[in-house]
């Protein structure tokens, strides 16, 4: 049999090796070894448990006390020692990882905006602000939008002002945006307000003004009692925003068959000695108002096609077109 004071006397003597004995280190290891000595299946505390049955059944309530509140303090010891440890290796980790900020950074090279692009977007953002909405329409189209809905029937001499590339009997890539006014009236009541950015192909023969693979962006504005006056309107307040004051407009006489009366505009820029031809432009012809269901005795409307390399053109001072297409960094580096 084991006297209450014999257990005592073990379990003093495991307290004072408990606390001399904590591994002071942080070592994973040491802890470890410390844990399996005292609690661990064959440790010196498991061992008191395994004693009971030879303590005096009266002392034994009072045995299993103290042998669970010593067995709570090297656990605790252990806990203790464990989290500081933790907290040691974070804290270490935390200075060998730390990254200085006053470092210059690694210098990665941003892209471009190519001028074209700049440009067509600031012009869409002009007319955003007067409520156009912007539309698109496909790159390869049929005869019939390209041609027959804008009143050039097929044995129409305008048709050569078109002359595009075909792809099989009917149908080609757009020479120019203006079919994408008639899918859009196709699908709208009016009024229509919307601007069509869109890449058009020609077989132009390639000069300082001429590409066959160029950009435009078509207006059309269909309401009720709409005039050349408000076409002029736009147009004014659309180049002064665009170009700013020192740039003239100058309005001639031409020939569409989808408008009636038809224009072509001219901008010169400062100090320039030619205008440069940017856009075609008229009332919309009351024969393609007809042709998409439109009330023609009560809406009327204007439209026009402008070109966006000669726009970058005459903002820029560039003086040939191929340069838009060369792929030459040295050029698409000046505009960012
Ligand atoms: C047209 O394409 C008409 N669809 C414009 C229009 C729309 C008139 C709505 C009336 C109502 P034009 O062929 O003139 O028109 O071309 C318009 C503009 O596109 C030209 O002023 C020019 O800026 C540009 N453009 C035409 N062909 C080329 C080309 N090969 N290279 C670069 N720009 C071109």
């Amino acid at each position: 049999m084991i006297a209450l004071p014999e257990l005592q006397e073990q379990i003093d003597q495991i307290r004072r090796d408990l606390e001399q004995r904590v591994p002071e280190s942080s070592e994973h290891d040491a802890l470890e070894a410390f844990r399996v000595e005292f609690v661990g299946r064959k440790g010196c505390i498991t061992r008191l448990f395994k004693q009971m049955g030879q303590i005096d059944p009266a002392s034994r309530g009072e045995a299993g006390r103290l042998i669970n509140e010593i067995k709570d303090y090297a656990t605790t010891c252990f806990e203790a020692r464990d989290q500081a440890n933790r907290v040691q290796q974070r804290q270490e980790q935390l200075v060998s990882d730390r990254v200085d900020m006053s470092l210059p950074g690694q210098h990665r090279a941003l892209g471009y905006l190519h001028p074209l692009t700049i440009v067509q977007r600031e012009i869409e953002s002009i007319f955003m602000k007067m409520g156009f909405d912007v539309a698109t329409g496909p790159e390869i189209e049929t005869e019939y939008y390209n041609f027959e809905a804008l009143n050039i029937p097929a044995d129409h001499p305008a048709r050569a002002d078109w002359d595009t590339f075909y792809i099989g009997e009917s149908h080609l890539l757009r020479p120019h945006t203006s079919p994408v006014q008639i899918r859009v009236m196709e699908q709208t009541e009016p009024p229509v307000r919307i601007i069509c950015p869109g890449r058009c192909y020609r077989r132009d023969t390639q000069d300082a003004t001429h590409s066959p693979v160029f950009h435009q962006i078509e207006l059309l504005w269909i309401e009720e009692g709409l005039s050349l006056a408000n076409l002029k309107y736009v147009l004014e307040i659309f180049t002064q925003e665009f170009f700013g004051e020192d740039y003239e407009m100058l309005f001639s006489g031409d020939f569409f068959p989808f408008t009636e009366p038809s224009v072509q505009v001219h901008i010169k820029a400062p100090g320039a000695t030619e205008w440069m031809e940017i856009m075609g432009a008229g009332m919309v012809d009351p024969a393609v108002l007809t042709n998409v269901g439109y009330d023609a005795e009560k809406y009327t409307g204007f439209a026009f096609g402008l070109g966006i390399e000669r726009m970058a053109m005459l903002r820029y001072g560039i003086d040939d077109i191929r340069a838009f297409l060369t792929n030459d960094l040295r050029f698409i580096k000046q505009f960012s």
